[in-house]
């Protein structure tokens, strides 16, 4: 390779974060690739901003579509987020010029992305996006080219840092013995920069999802269904399942999980119990972890930072070097003609154990109208706690189940929150063994 020409489409966190690491590591990146990596078109919105970085002799563009087109461009690094508007437009007109795309985008993808796979088919062009799923961790990678060998049956991972740092922090609270509520904990990661000012698409489960979406597509050879997935978020946790789960020997973590089973793919975002001594349940903070089973390889983990400039920065320039080594892949593990479209598999239809807790009326009686909805779904129990007696008062009850099918717990948790001694809606999460 004589020299590659990049065009950074946004210079926020990670477009920053990119140049500068094209500087500093130019030497390194040039040995490694036979020739410069150079920055030479940026966009961004405000030309006038102070920028810790001189873009030098770099050409600006007002406008990051004609950036899209410049010719002095062969690869456009595309890191001005959302899954529409102006990250899509880019994308298409480098595409549409014969340009390979870098991208940190996984709204964009998680929506677009089997049809932008397509076009960067047809127009003989790469698209790369190791810094759409999990930051600085190179997964893509790792299920792309070096599981390759593998049918991979599932893929199971804490893909939100702004969740696990909540759920962290709640959990160390609890530990020490103190109680941290969700909201607590919420507007102190906000005052300190963990969580946007508007978290819903962090704590809500959305931004896991779109991740997820693109990992189901890389493991099992399928077109992007974001749509099937079923989310749930955390703001539901409260510190008394916190408490719990330690008392039973459990970490919760919101999970974003895909499994291939034979009734289709299964893809899921939600929280989840796993238990104190896995590797997951001490993915702590910010960092993202993911488990991936292969039929070969076996059970492989890889953890560490989801987020931030640097590492995303990192995983943007791996792209790059990728492109300049003149290394192919189809985007989605199969050329786009041979992508599955996959049926999807109702959470319904999973089964696994189940942690509830009800907020009961303390009085006799009332376990037997608890057992009752359970025995009449066939759901066998495991254990029941109940910390504190107080006749005639509220107290919380946890009960944990054996196996069980969604379906069944539903149910029952439907019925139990029609009983009269139930004063609240009673809470349920799953338990994932791994
Ligand atoms: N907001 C994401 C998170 C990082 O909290 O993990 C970017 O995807």
């Amino acid at each position: 390779m004589t020299k590659l020409r990049v065009g950074v489409a946004g210079l926020g966190t990670v477009g920053s974060g990119l140049v500068k690491l094209l500087l500093s590591q130019k030497s390194v990146i040039k040995e490694r690739c036979g020739g410069p990596v150079l920055v030479t078109a940026v966009s961004a919105k405000d030309r006038a901003r102070d920028r810790d970085f001189d873009v030098g002799k770099t050409v600006w563009h007002d406008d990051a579509v004609s950036l899209a087109k410049d010719e002095n461009v062969d690869v456009v690094c595309e890191l001005i987020g959302g899954a529409e508007g102006i990250a899509l437009k880019v994308c298409e007109a480098a595409i549409g010029s014969g340009k390979h795309v870098v991208t940190a985008n996984k709204a964009m993808l998680a929506v677009h992305g089997t049809r932008l796979a397509k076009s960067a088919e047809k127009h003989g062009v790469e698209i790369h996006y190791e810094a759409a799923v999990a930051g600085g961790i190179p997964i893509i990678k790792a299920m792309r080219e070096g599981l390759s060998g593998n049918d991979v049956t599932g893929v199971l991972g804490i893909l939100n840092g702004t969740c696990n740092y909540i759920l962290t922090n709640m959990h160390d609270a609890a530990l020490a013995g103190e109680s941290r509520d969700f909201e607590t904990v919420l507007d102190e990661a906000q005052r300190l920069g963990y969580a946007e000012a508007d978290p819903s698409t962090d704590i809500d489960g959305i931004d896991a999802a779109h991740k997820l979406a693109i990992l189901t597509s890389v493991a099992f050879g399928t077109e992007i269904d974001f749509g099937s997935i079923h989310i749930e978020g955390i703001r539901h946790i409260s510190a008394v399942d916190i408490e719990y789960a330690i008392e039973l020997g459990y970490r919760v973590k919101l999970l974003a999980i895909a499994r291939k089973g034979i009734e289709g793919i299964q893809q899921r975002v939600h929280p989840g119990m796993v238990r104190e001594r896995t590797a997951i349940a001490h993915v702590d903070g910010v960092n993202n972890g993911i488990v991936v089973q292969g039929n070969y390889a076996g059970t492989t983990i890889y953890e560490g930072p989801g987020a931030g400039g640097n590492a995303t920065a990192s995983a943007v320039a791996a792209d790059l070097v990728d492109i300049a080594r003149g290394h192919q892949t189809a985007t989605f593990s199969v050329p786009t003609t041979r992508l599955e479209r996959h049926s999807a598999a109702s959470i319904d239809g999973i089964s696994s154990p189940y942690y509830i807790r009800l907020m009961l009326v303390d009085k006799p009686g009332v376990i037997a109208d608890i057992a009752a909805c359970l025995r009449d779904q066939n759901v066998s129990v495991e254990s029941m706690l109940q910390r504190s007696r107080n006749p005639g008062d509220v107290v919380p009850v946890v009960l944990t189940t054996h196996e069980a099918e969604e379906a069944s717990i539903q149910n029952a948790l439907n019925s139990m929150e029609h009983l009269r001694s139930v004063i609240e809606k009673p809470r349920m999460i799953r338990i994932e063994e791994i």
